[in-house]
């Protein structure tokens, strides 16, 4: 697959890597705002081609798009690789609003291209282990999802500079960055919850810099806590009355143990080597464009419908706003 890359952090970097180890993939360009970001990537990646012109990146002959710019250019940039006939998939959250993914993937369904959110969780083998461990744990009455990594890029605010991830026009802070590796699981595992609750503090610049939310299951409790200005060491958990599943990196679905009730302890979920983690998603893409039909697409697609929609509500309960007056951002 010849893909063509938006963006030029470290993510991207890192997605190059799996992709290249798990699917043998074809780097074959990537687009930069500016020529000397883009050299400097190409050259660090060993990428031929480098555009910073959006229309001959998307005329060139790749075929498949990784996004990885800021959250708010996700639903523009999409739109537009979609529209230019390229499978996408795109970094987390897709896009800021449901409304926006639902008009993303109609143009994929309607090219027969391929759209998926880069969200490790739904594509790790991890996820398979942790579905099935949820068996032998009994009756779950509370979960407790946690990602809360203190940002390297909280010196720079305090210092009062404008880093994209507490600027709240770029549709980030810890709710889209962090928050949303916590909804996943419980979407994923429990289902819709009847009732959420949820609330967030805010920087000075308006980004929440952490927040808690509840999910109300008529049988379970399950409570996210995210954060970028604090950092956890004590994982998430999943409390079964025959059972207790605690796991080290809720994003990355490793370090997982599982205690029976006597407290005696089992590995579920080993360490992956760091280069093969983006490349579960690579494989996962490469097979939905083989085969659209895949039933793990379309559960990806009914999935991440799912989440946006959960995180409209948290967003909205907590009070947390991109655009001037609305949300849309
Ligand atoms: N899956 C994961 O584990 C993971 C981890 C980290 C981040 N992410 C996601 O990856 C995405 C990028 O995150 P990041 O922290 O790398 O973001 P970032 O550093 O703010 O921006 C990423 C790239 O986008 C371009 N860019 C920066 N500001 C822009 C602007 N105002 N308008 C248009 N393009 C701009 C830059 O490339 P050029 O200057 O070369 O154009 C930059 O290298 C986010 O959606 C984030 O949620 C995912």
């Amino acid at each position: 697959m010849k893909y063509g890359i938006i963006g030029t952090g470290w993510i991207a970097e890192s997605f190059i890597e799996g992709a290249r180890l798990k699917c043998g993939a074809d780097i074959s360009a990537v687009y930069s705002r500016t020529a000397e970001k883009g050299n400097a990537f190409a050259s660090k990646n060993g990428i031929p081609r480098v555009f910073t012109d959006m229309e001959s990146f998307l005329a060139s002959d790749i075929e498949a798009v990784y996004i990885a710019s800021p959250n708010v250019c996700h639903f523009p940039q999409s739109k537009m690789c979609l529209e230019a006939g390229k499978h996408v998939i795109c970094e987390k959250p897709v896009t800021v609003t449901s409304a926006q993914y639902a008009e993303c993937k109609a143009i994929a369904d309607s090219k027969g291209l391929v759209y998926i959110e880069a969200i490790m969780y739904m594509h790790t083998p991890g996820r398979e282990i942790l579905r099935e461990s949820l068996n032998s744990i009994g009756r779950i009455s509370s979960a407790q999802f946690d990602f809360s990594q203190l940002s390297s890029k909280y010196p720079a605010y305090l210092r009062g500079e404008n880093p994209n991830i507490f600027n709240p026009e770029m549709a980030t802070g810890a709710f889209m960055d962090l928050g949303i590796y916590c909804v996943y699981p419980a979407i994923d595992l429990f289902g819709m919850p009847s009732k959420i609750t949820a609330d967030s503090v805010f920087l000075d610049s308006g980004a929440d810099a952490s927040g808690s939310a509840l999910l109300n299951y008529s049988d379970k409790l399950v409570t996210l806590t995210y954060s970028k200005t604090g950092q956890d060491y004590s994982g998430s958990k999943i409390l079964g009355d025959e059972g207790t599943i605690c796991i080290e990196s809720i994003s990355k679905l490793v370090l997982g143990l599982k205690f029976d009730s006597e407290g005696a302890q089992t590995v579920i979920l080993p360490d992956v080597p760091k280069a093969e983690l983006m490349g579960f998603e690579a494989e996962d893409f490469e097979r939905f464009i083989r085969n659209i039909r895949d039933d793990k697409y379309a559960l990806c697609d009914e999935t991440t419908r799912k989440v946006l929609s959960v995180m409209e509500k948290i967003r909205e309960c907590s009070g947390i706003r991109f655009g001037k007056d609305d949300n849309d951002a």
